[in-house]
């Protein structure tokens, strides 16, 4: 019978065996799998290892805080913030079709992760890669090395051929359910644990349009509502995430106090679903729902409008890029 403890104890010794005295780096994400990889790693080999967090400045607000200061502070890790926002915002000037987004914050995103990676083995400060592979994963590859599996923007298995690191997967065996109770056992907070999905490339496929700091801007601030409101109703755990999606190349005419605007509209895309493969969207509450456009109308400027997405995947996808 595999107890949470035991499962950790058991972990804690494989790592210590394959690594060492070496020591590792980790890509944190701000998502639950490399969160929880990491923890067990710092548990294993303590300061040895050191964790790279990239902002790649498509990040909702309050992520880079909550890795810098509650993951940092629950497990004492070395952290290095690579702050990349300025290069990201460039590598995507003009860019409006969606792959072509994902392809560009992908490769700049191994781009930066192995300038670090490159410093830290330069410093003899890293050997071992660990990467937060869960079962599923490796099922889905295969049963390879877990080094072709999805999520290519996540993926470091991408790293050049001249920087050779052994992989450490300590997740490898485990389920979600399994990873957020190892999660909990080693102390992350629940913000961490039960994070909902976030993509990789983050708020750049949630602009309809071009992606530019003046939009990312108002894409955080009607988000960072969504969120706090569907918290507050205690839904966080009902529903799968809610994507609010910034319509930045369309306008239309609203009314506030005696002015007539000519602002965006927002869409909230809340979905229920078990694993992402098929979605139904979520019936949130008119209350909630009517909490959440009023104060977004009110509080964001350049938002005139709230519209809900109805649309079941198939045939909608969960984001809309
Ligand atoms: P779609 O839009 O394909 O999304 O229905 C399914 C789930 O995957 C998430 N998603 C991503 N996650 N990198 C990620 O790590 C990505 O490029 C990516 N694209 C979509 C999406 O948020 C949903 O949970």
């Amino acid at each position: 019978q595999w107890t949470t403890a035991s499962i950790v104890d058991d972990q804690v010794a494989r790592i210590r065996t394959q690594i060492g005295d070496g020591h590792a780096i980790c890509g944190l994400s701000g998502g639950v799998d490399s969160a929880v990889a990491a923890a067990l790693v710092q548990h294993a080999i303590g300061d040895r290892l050191t964790c790279v967090f990239v902002d790649h400045g498509l990040l909702r607000a309050g992520e880079r805080a909550q890795v810098e200061r509650d993951f940092v502070a629950a497990t004492g890790v070395n952290l290095v913030t690579v702050d990349a926002r300025d290069r990201f915002l460039d590598a995507l000037a003009g860019v409006t079709d969606p792959e072509e987004k994902r392809k560009i914050i992908g490769r700049e995103f191994i781009r930066v992760f192995e300038q670090a990676a490159r410093d830290l083995k330069a410093k003899g400060e890293a050997e071992f890669l660990v990467q937060g592979t869960l079962y599923p994963d490796v099922v889905e590859s295969g049963g390879g090395t877990g080094t072709s599996n999805i999520k290519s923007h996540h993926n470091v298995g991408g790293l050049p051929e001249d920087l050779q690191f052994t992989l450490v997967e300590p997740l490898r065996l485990l389920f979600k359910d399994e990873v957020r109770r190892v999660g909990l056992e080693l102390g992350l907070p629940e913000t961490i644990v039960h994070r909902q999905p976030f993509p990789g490339p983050g708020l750049g496929i949630r602009i309809i349009g071009e992606v530019t700091a003046e939009r990312l801007e108002t894409l955080r601030a009607a988000d960072s509502i969504a969120r706090e409101e569907l918290t507050a109703a205690g839904l966080d755990r009902d529903i799968w995430q809610c994507p609010v999606v910034l319509l930045a190349d369309v306008r239309s005419v609203g009314v506030q106090g005696d002015g007539r605007t000519y602002g965006h509209p927002v869409v909230l895309r809340p979905v229920s679903s078990e694993d992402a493969m098929t979605a139904d969207w979520t019936r949130l509450p008119y209350d909630v729902l009517e909490r959440i456009s009023t104060r977004i109308t009110n509080e964001v400027a350049d938002v005139n409008r709230v519209v809900l997405d109805v649309t079941s995947k198939p045939p909608g996808t969960i984001e809309w890029e």
